[in-house]
């Protein structure tokens, strides 16, 4: 069978940052430790004035066609993921062809664009979307781009204002892949929930503590039937698992119910039983709520032990090390995981091909989607050819004034200019309104 899976991926961040302990938490008087340990945050990323979702995805999409050496003409299909679109009816795919077609010869006409939407999973799924194109046969030797971009703002003083973030994930979708291979196996966890929706408004309405739970219940659904196909999860046949991450402290907790949920009935749980004894079994107790304090105990008693702490330490915490600075960036999240996964494998010189990713996605509303991939010969040239660190060292340090001004420029309701923060240089810009109200933009040299 034909592999299939992501061959390159670029990542671009808003140029502005904001920075939660020095800036947010001493405005707010709020404990900088709220945000740097309880959230796991340290910046959340902005888009300048001249910067939105186009200029973002189009961006990354530039830096993959470069560094790829593609032309137009090599690429069948773009889809564009987002929960922030602007647009009922034309799709961001098609301000961003044309942003591309600025700067390359030939046009992508006889692409097939669209944009996809289920909250932050949607990036996920036109991956599916491209894999699925290229299994069945009908992408006549092209290969598809994906990307999911996102300004993932809230309403001043909302809940989620210290977890937002602004940016996008190009990612390249071909056969032969340099960097991951894709699983055939998939598993779902999908219901009806309101727990995060936008109807026909900019920002969202949010029942934090409730989205809290669907996200863990949908992920445990997921697991549950990616192993009804792929077989029993087992611990050593994952090297890391990038979860989609709102913000870290979500997937500390995402974390530490798989762990628990894929040792049971295993010699992990056995040895972790000499210590913390085995885990609550619900057929032991008269009631939930007796068996629900019980599995509490025993999770307080599990995040501690040395087992649990060095398979998250090598497993998990370093899929987290990019979100940690840059805040929420909705469908780009999970793959922004990703890159830090395989970053931390090519800073610590270790020999990543061959082994295993156990990735797992999630949209509110809801839908969690988990699934393996295999990581490729070529990982390594990938990840020495992206530049995140640069990228996020050079944004500009927001005062809590200027702050609240970026906010406003980027509120649809507001009619804000707004002097920019940064000079543009090799990259797509803002620049002002078409007869039909449409966004235009140019390339800066
Ligand atoms: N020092 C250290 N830790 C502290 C602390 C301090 N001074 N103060 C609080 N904390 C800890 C808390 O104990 C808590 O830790 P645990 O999660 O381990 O219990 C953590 O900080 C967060 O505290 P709260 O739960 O009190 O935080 P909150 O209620 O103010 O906000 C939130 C949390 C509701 C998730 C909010 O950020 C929010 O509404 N976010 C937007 C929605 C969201 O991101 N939901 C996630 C799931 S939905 C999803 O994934 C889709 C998506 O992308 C939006």
């Amino acid at each position: 069978m034909t592999s299939v899976g992501i061959d390159a991926v670029e990542l671009w961040t808003g140029n502005l940052k904001l920075d939660l302990a020095e800036t947010f938490a001493v405005e707010k008087g709020k404990d900088p430790a709220y945000f740097t340990e309880g959230l796991g945050l340290r910046a959340s990323s902005f888009p300048d004035s001249y910067e939105d979702i186009v200029t973002m995805g189009a961006n990354a999409a530039k830096r993959l066609m470069d560094r790829k050496g593609l032309e137009p003409e090599d690429i069948g299909r773009i889809d564009v993921a987002t929960e922030s679109s602007f647009d009922n009816s034309k799709p961001l795919s098609t301000y961003i062809a044309g942003c591309l077609e600025q700067v390359y010869d030939g046009d992508f006409h006889h692409a097939n664009k669209g944009e996809r939407k289920f909250a932050c999973i949607a990036g996920t799924q036109s991956v599916d979307d491209a894999y699925n194109w290229i299994r069945a046969g009908r992408n006549r030797g092209r290969k598809a781009i994906v990307v999911a971009t996102d300004t993932a703002l809230y309403e001043r003083d909302d809940s989620g204002e210290a977890t937002q973030g602004a940016g996008a994930v190009a990612l390249l979708i071909d056969e032969d892949p340099d960097l991951v291979e894709l699983s055939t196996e998939q598993g779902y966890g999908s219901a009806d929930e309101t727990d995060f929706l936008k109807p026909q408004q900019q920002f969202p309405s949010v029942d934090g503590k409730r989205s809290v739970q669907v996200y863990l219940a949908r992920m445990r659904e997921a697991l549950e039937d990616y192993e009804s196909v792929a077989g029993d999860v087992r611990l050593a046949d994952f090297a890391y698992a990038p979860y989609h991450t709102p913000y870290p402290g979500m997937v500390r907790k995402a974390a530490a119910l798989a762990y628990r949920h894929v040792t049971r009935d295993t010699e992990v749980e056995d040895e972790l039983a000499e210590t913390i004894g085995r885990q609550p079994r619900r057929e032991t107790f008269d009631d939930d709520s007796a068996y629900q304090d019980a599995v509490r105990e025993y999770m307080d008693a599990l995040k501690d032990t040395d087992q649990y702490k060095s398979w998250y330490a090598a497993t998990v915490e370093p899929t987290l090390s990019i979100s940690r600075d840059v805040g929420n960036w909705y469908t780009a999240s999970v793959h922004v995981a990703r890159i830090a996964a395989l970053k931390d494998a090519y800073d610590d010189d270790r020999d990543l091909a061959g082994e295993n990713l156990l990735v797992a996605s999630y949209g509110s509303g809801a839908q969690a989607e988990i699934h393996g991939e295999t990581v490729q010969d070529g990982w390594r040239e990938e990840v020495a050819a992206l530049n995140v660190d640069e990228q996020l060292e050079s944004r500009y340090d927001l005062s809590w004034s200027e702050y609240e001004e970026v906010h406003d420029r980027h509120n649809h309701e507001k009619d804000t200019e707004l002097e920019e923060f940064t000079a543009p240089s090799g990259e797509f810009v803002f620049d002002g309104w078409g007869r039909m109200g449409e966004r235009k933009y140019t390339y800066v040299e």
